[in-house]
């Protein structure tokens, strides 16, 4: 079908003046793009209107072939082009040409802070997307971190809107730029998985309007976004896929969207509603299409040959079946017809080109995870005895690991006095030694998780990358070696993608244990790569995970490197937060994400040096769940019914997610939203408002030097909070309302410019179901952290 296109297009090219007079409106490129959809729409049948609006295999749905409209391929979503799946069901084709570029998970997307990589990441997926074929890619998504139990936030972008709408918004725009449709997904309140399609959300509109909507209308009214898909949770007693208040009223006519609606898979649960309540197109109804029906399945889908039935007897007429077709031809003429969408005068080519598995992709993916990892911890050591100043362990240069290696050799036999013959003592005992403990050290990540889940051409695993800096910044002079520790998840295949190396380890957990504390008394450093993975249970579509603290004995084993070695780097893998009661005896705790492809190599340019880092955590990390708003409250998971059909789950915390339940609380987490180290030093200089005084139609700029105090390169990342000093309605301590990444030389300063209107001063307006800004005193907080505000700024608004 696909193959059509271009004999059309090729066609009309060879018309004449007079032929090409009669080119039908709808493939005219000359006429306005409603006025083509108008004239598709006149000229086709009813079986063709109601075909358009729902699936015919798990991931495509018809286009109109008799008009030459090809069908529609979508595809997971949202961190690579997922690997195509049988026509019916989930399994994988086995298809030999569709590995792809894992990019980082959006977790570590939204640790970057930088819009621009965003950017940099919706336009190479959209380039793989289009050599796949795929026209419509189900994601992003933009899900508030409510709990850290929940399965799914690692394809989430944290628990800040404001964040979360500055990075949706250019990885819509830049993956659309290539033609392929954005699908921003879970719209809306889908931020739990455990019991997803049963949990009816009960949140006040103030907190729907201020917490869990604000991303989602970004990315419709900034971004552009050409689809939107349900979530499978309900609302208001309504699935979120035909929810008449969150598509009818907020989406479509509040906010203006034009793009289609589209059902989570298996989401829709009724013709009616569907029918009247803003569903556009039903996938996924069942799993199996071609055995559930007599015939073929899909034509029992809800918006199928039902609602055909209900037109035929004059239920419903074909209004509301035009709305939807109209914005599904709107997606066609944005995606698989795209020649006929007039080009800007600029354009080079008629439509971009698709690449797959390109260096520029690799060269991306590993930009954005290495500035997505964020240094937690970076605590002096001593080094050793030949220097008095005691070193931050990280980054684990050269110089460092020798003087680290003197330090072990000279407590193992004194050091003569004077100490200069020490150095040629240490060569002739060998170079330094690195020991790397864990699982997630040599366990591909790109696999599992649900339906993210990837078949990539490579991915480079923790232990791999460090084993090429030997190769590069380390040298000969440095050695490295593996041990276990514990034994996880051993499984080696997910939806038909097997692991390459085989995980399978028969030795009981104290056996790895006491392998991983022997070797680590022998080494000069360690690093352990530990954290959760994919695994049903831990970060996972389907479920939440069922603990906070780390799975497979792996707070044990932490606790025992750190006493058997004192220069230990942990590396946390995750989507989430997770326990770390061992925080306050380990020297060095990064935080590596699900960091896709380059994944191995990311993380060792950070903890060689090659790379400073500069990630921000977009979440609270709290100590224990107790600082968490939604366990506070005691309202996750909620109640059930008492026929068991629905449970029930009220935000009790409200507006307070995150940050703005520990600054209500006063509650210290262990790391604060925003937080995030560097190897350099900044400082955050005085900042200079444009005006003093803010109205509804002149916002202040904000102009604060930031420079490099340190010794290296980096980037610093201002932020701005607001505060109402005094103000009638409750209001959050501070709310994020504007950021910037700064890149500095050292020595070298640079102006940040942070403006802000009157929405950074906004609230929800319950009584009058608006949004709207109190008069009075405000204060502009900035700072590096959530928890580390530098500069404060007060100002004024008057109406
Ligand atoms: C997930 C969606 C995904 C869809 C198609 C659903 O189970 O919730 O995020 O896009 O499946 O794989």
């Amino acid at each position: 079908m696909r193959r059509f296109i271009p004999v059309i297009i090729a066609g009309w090219a060879c018309l004449s003046p007079l032929q090409a007079q009669d080119k039908p409106v709808y493939l005219d490129e000359t006429q306005s793009l409603e006025q083509r959809i108008d004239d598709a729409l006149s000229r086709m049948t009813l079986d063709e209107k109601i075909a358009v609006i729902h699936a015919q295999s798990k991931f495509s749905s018809p286009g109109v072939k008799r008009l030459g409209f090809p069908d529609l391929w979508t595809d997971d979503g949202p961190h690579g082009v997922r690997p195509d799946v049988l026509w019916d069901e989930w399994e994988q084709a086995g298809q030999t040409n569709d590995s792809c570029v894992a990019f980082p998970a959006l977790t570590c997307l939204a640790a970057t802070w930088a819009p621009h990589l965003s950017r940099l990441y919706g336009e190479s997926l959209g380039e793989e997307a289009l050599y796949r074929g795929k026209h419509v890619m189900l994601g992003p998504g933009v899900n508030i971190f409510r709990t850290p139990l929940n399965g799914r936030n690692f394809e989430y972008m944290g628990e800040d809107p404001w964040l979360a709408s500055r990075m949706v918004v250019p990885y819509v725009q830049g993956l659309q730029s290539k033609g392929v449709a954005a699908c921003v997904k879970h719209y809306a309140l889908n931020n739990d998985e455990e019991y997803r399609h049963q949990v009816n959300v009960i949140v006040s509109d103030r907190a729907l309007h201020e917490i869990y909507l604000p991303a989602f209308k970004a990315a419709v009214q900034e971004g552009g976004a050409w689809s939107i898909m349900g979530a499978y949770n309900l609302y208001q007693g309504q699935h979120n896929c035909h929810n008449a208040t969150m598509l009818n009223k907020i989406l479509k006519h509040d906010w203006g969207f034009d793009g289609v609606v589209i059902s989570d898979w298996g989401g829709c649960h009724d013709t009616d509603e569907a029918v009247v309540n803003g569903l556009d197109l039903e996938f996924g109804t069942w799993t199996d299409g071609l055995t559930m029906g007599a015939t073929n399945a899909y034509d029992n889908y809800y918006l199928a040959a039902p609602y055909k039935k209900h037109i035929q007897q004059g239920r419903y007429t074909t209004r509301e079946l035009d709305e939807k077709v109209r914005r599904v031809l709107r997606l066609f003429y944005r995606t698989t017809m795209r020649p006929y969408v007039p080009l800007p005068a600029d354009s080079q080519r008629p439509r971009p080109v698709g690449f797959l598995c390109s260096e520029s992709h690799y060269a991306a993916a590993l930009q954005i995870a290495q500035e997505g990892i964020v240094l937690l911890k970076n605590s002096p050591i001593p080094s050793s005895p030949l220097r008095e100043e005691p070193l931050p362990l990280l980054p684990l240069t050269v110089e460092k690991l020798k003087a680290f290696h003197e330090a072990r050799i000279s407590n193992e036999a004194p050091i003569p006095e004077p100490c200069s013959p020490t150095r040629s003592l240490l060569m002739a005992v060998g170079g330094a030694n690195i020991l790397v403990v864990g699982e997630n050290a040599i366990k591909m990540m790109t696999v599992g998780g649900g339906s993210s889940s990837l078949k990539v051409q490579r991915e480079i695993l923790p232990l791999d990358g460090l084993a090429r800096s030997l190769a590069g910044v380390w040298g000969s002079e440095v050695q490295l070696s593996y041990a276990r520790g514990y034994v996880g998840d051993t499984v080696q295949s997910y939806n038909g993608v097997t692991v390459g190396r085989s995980l399978y380890d028969t030795r009981t957990a104290s056996e790895l244990l006491a392998e991983a504390v022997e070797k680590a008394r022998q080494a000069d450093v360690v690093i352990f790569v530990g954290g959760l993975n994919k695994s049903d249970g831990q970060d996972c579509e389907g479920h939440d995970r069922k603990q906070y603290g780390l799975p497979y004995g792996q707070d044990a084993l932490i606790t025992a490197l750190a006493e058997a070695n004192p220069r230990l780097v942990c590396v946390n893998i995750s989507g989430n937060c997770v326990a770390m009661p061992w925080a306050d005896k380990v020297p060095a705790i990064v935080q590596g994400w699900y960091l896709g492809s380059e994944a191995g190599s990311a993380l060792a340019s950070v903890l060689t040096g090659e790379v400073n880092p500069s990630g921000k955590l977009p979440f609270t990390w709290y100590a224990d769940l107790s600082q968490c708003g939604a366990h506070a409250t005691g309202s996750y998971p909620g109640t059930w019914r008492a026929d068991h059909a629905i449970i029930d789950e009220t935000y009790g915390e409200d507006i307070y997610v995150g940050y703005r339940w520990t600054d209500k609380e006063r509650v210290k987490p262990l790391f604060a939203f925003g937080h995030g180290q560097s190897y350099t030093t900044f400082q955050i200089g005085h900042p200079v408002a444009s005006s003093h005084a803010m109205t509804s139609v002149t916002p202040i700029t904000i102009t604060v030097p930031v420079t490099n105090t340190g010794e290296r390169a980096g980037a610093e990342v201002v932020q701005l909070y607001v505060h109402a000093k005094r103000p009638a309605v409750d209001r959050p301590q501070k709310e994020l309302k504007a950021f910037q990444k700064v890149y500095l030389q050292p020595g070298e300063t640079r102006d940040v410019k942070l403006t802000i209107g009157i929405e950074a001063l906004s609230f929800y307006d319950e009584t009058i179901h608006d949004w709207q800004a109190e008069p009075g005193t405000y204060e502009a907080l900035i700072g590096n952290a959530s928890d580390n505000i530098l500069q404060k700024m007060t100002f004024k608004w008057k109406e």
